[in-house]
């Protein structure tokens, strides 16, 4: 559909008091992305242009939106006087027949929502359309749509009186085209109300009563449910990501307890991939085929390829997980990290910025960083790099078929050549060539049928220290004593 006679306006300057954070709500993010980057993208795949109504920290709002969009117009609403102040202080800059208003905290309204709208605009030549729905609870903060012989018109939720008016249960979504020649005409004749505000809303009975048409589109309330408090902002994430999880089900995703998922918006997911309990996939991560992510992992803009499995508790940020490889329980593999074919990397092992070659093997406590490893490298038990003097990182270089005893401290800068062999317990510092078994550690000492002596002397020394101590106690008392002595005197 082309929308080529119309232009956006978003409402994005309003001060978000019910959100009681002290920051906007309209950067707060649902499934990974900020409020109102829905509505500004949402736009931009549909070609239309738009405008924001910034007033409220507009340098965040500004800073975001600038970040994601090229192409988008600015308007400052000093003073936030009310929606159809925001609406009116645009009325300048606006070009195009009609006029798309959003309000900016309705994140989750669709393309066919916006298009349904415009198609009974036009086919219905109305001067102002608007978005209505159903809603059951009698508390709700909505505006309420009031259709009676007089005409229509919207109610305010404060200004609501049950007693005087019956229906309840339409409400206006916050989403408005209008003929533009209208708006610029009747925008300033909108008059304050008792909270000293302009509403936007009151353009509908102006229109209305002049028996201008006003036609309106029904929506499913979870489509474009307003985002005033934390309590709706939770409801607003609660649906879009019940429909990710949906939307992945559907192609071959299994969540084992989908109910306890955080899941972003831009995430990828392979099919014949599960999906275990509590587990995060968070801002552009890409899950390949038949993969396992078991419970309580965190996994942030990472890749993985197929078949890898993650068993419970790690965290993977900023790096890239190759096919077949097995990672954790409680592995924290980050910071562009890259992991090859087959890798095994196990408990308690900390991976950042290094490359981890094909099959090779760190199962258990360690702490590879600025580290290079070749295939099939061992990794002993409680290896480190000492990749930081203090000022600056430096390098381990470990290649192909190497073994690396347990409890190892390669100190960088190091390289370690091929098919080489550190011993347990050694503290390496010198680079070590191919084939070589590099030993770095104090030599033991076996003391022949010691033991016995050893107990003696250790009698003899613990019978000293017994007798120094009484004698300590002994000068204390008689002190004590004498002091005592001198007080009575
Ligand atoms: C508004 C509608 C209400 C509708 C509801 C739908 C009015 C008067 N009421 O109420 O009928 O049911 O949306 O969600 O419009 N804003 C500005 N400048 C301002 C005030 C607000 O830009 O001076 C922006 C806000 O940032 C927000 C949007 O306008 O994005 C809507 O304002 P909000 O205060 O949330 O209106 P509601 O009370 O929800
Ligand atoms: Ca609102």
């Amino acid at each position: 559909m082309s929308f080529e006679n119309i232009e956006a306006v978003v409402l994005a300057a309003g001060k978000s008091k019910r959100f009681k954070t002290g920051k906007s709500k309209l950067v707060e993010k649902i499934c990974g992305k900020e409020i109102i980057l829905f509505s500004t993208k949402l736009l931009e795949q549909m070609k239309i242009d738009t405008t924001l109504v910034v007033g409220h920290q507009k340098e965040v709002i500004q800073q975001l939106v600038k970040k994601h969009h090229k192409k988008i117009n600015f308007v400052e609403q000093k003073e936030q006087l009310g929606t159809g102040h925001a609406i009116a202080i645009t009325k300048d800059i606006l070009k195009k027949e009609n006029i798309l208003i959003l309000n900016g905290d309705v994140p989750l309204v669709t393309e066919e929502i916006i298009e349904d709208l415009y198609k009974k605009h036009t086919s219905s030549d109305a001067t102002i359309s608007f978005v209505v729905s159903h809603c059951e609870s009698p508390d709700h903060s909505y505006g309420r749509v009031i259709k009676n012989k007089q005409g229509i018109k919207i109610v305010e939720a404060k200004d609501f009186d049950p007693k005087i008016h019956e229906d309840h249960c339409c409400i206006n979504a916050g989403i408005y085209i209008a003929k533009t020649q209208f708006l610029k005409d009747c925008i300033d004749t909108i008059e304050k109300n008792k909270s000293n505000e302009f509403y936007l809303t009151d353009l509908v009975e102006i229109a209305s009563k002049t028996n201008l048409n006003v036609e309106t589109a029904q929506a499913s309330l979870n489509l474009v449910r307003g985002v005033n408090t934390l309590e709706e902002l939770w409801a607003a994430e609660q649906i879009k990501r019940s429909e990710l999880i949906k939307y992945w089900m559907s192609h071959g995703v299994r969540f084992n307890v989908a109910q306890a998922i955080h899941i972003d918006i831009d995430i990828q997911i392979g099919n014949g991939t599960q999906i275990g309990c509590a587990v995060h996939l968070l801002g552009k991560t890409k899950i390949g085929k038949n993969c396992i992510i078991k419970k309580f992992t965190t996994i942030e803009n990472s890749t993985l390829e197929d078949n890898v499995e993650i068993h419970p508790n790690c965290v993977i940020r900023d790096s890239y997980i190759s096919k077949d490889a097995q990672i954790g329980p409680f592995a924290n593999i980050h910071s562009q990290t890259k992991i090859e074919q087959g890798v095994n990397i196990g408990n308690f092992v900390e991976i950042k910025t290094s490359k981890i070659g094909k099959f090779t093997f760190a199962r258990h406590h360690s702490y590879l960083g600025n580290a290079t490893l070749g295939s099939r490298v061992n990794i002993g038990a409680g290896t480190i790099t000492c990749n930081y003097d203090g000022i600056t990182k430096h390098e381990t270089t470990i290649k192909d078929n190497t073994y690396i005893g347990s409890n190892n401290t390669l100190v960088a800068p190091l390289t370690i050549e091929k098919n080489a062999f550190t011993a347990a317990g050694s503290t390496i510092t010198e680079d070590v060539p191919t084939n070589c078994l590099a030993i770095g550690r104090s030599q033991q000492i076996n003391k022949e049928n010691y033991v016995e002596k050893l107990y003696e002397k250790l009698k003899t020394r613990s019978l000293e220290i017994n007798n120094d101590k009484k004698k300590t106690a002994n000068l204390m008392n008689i002190k004590k004593e004498n002091t005592s002595k001198i007080q009575e005197l």
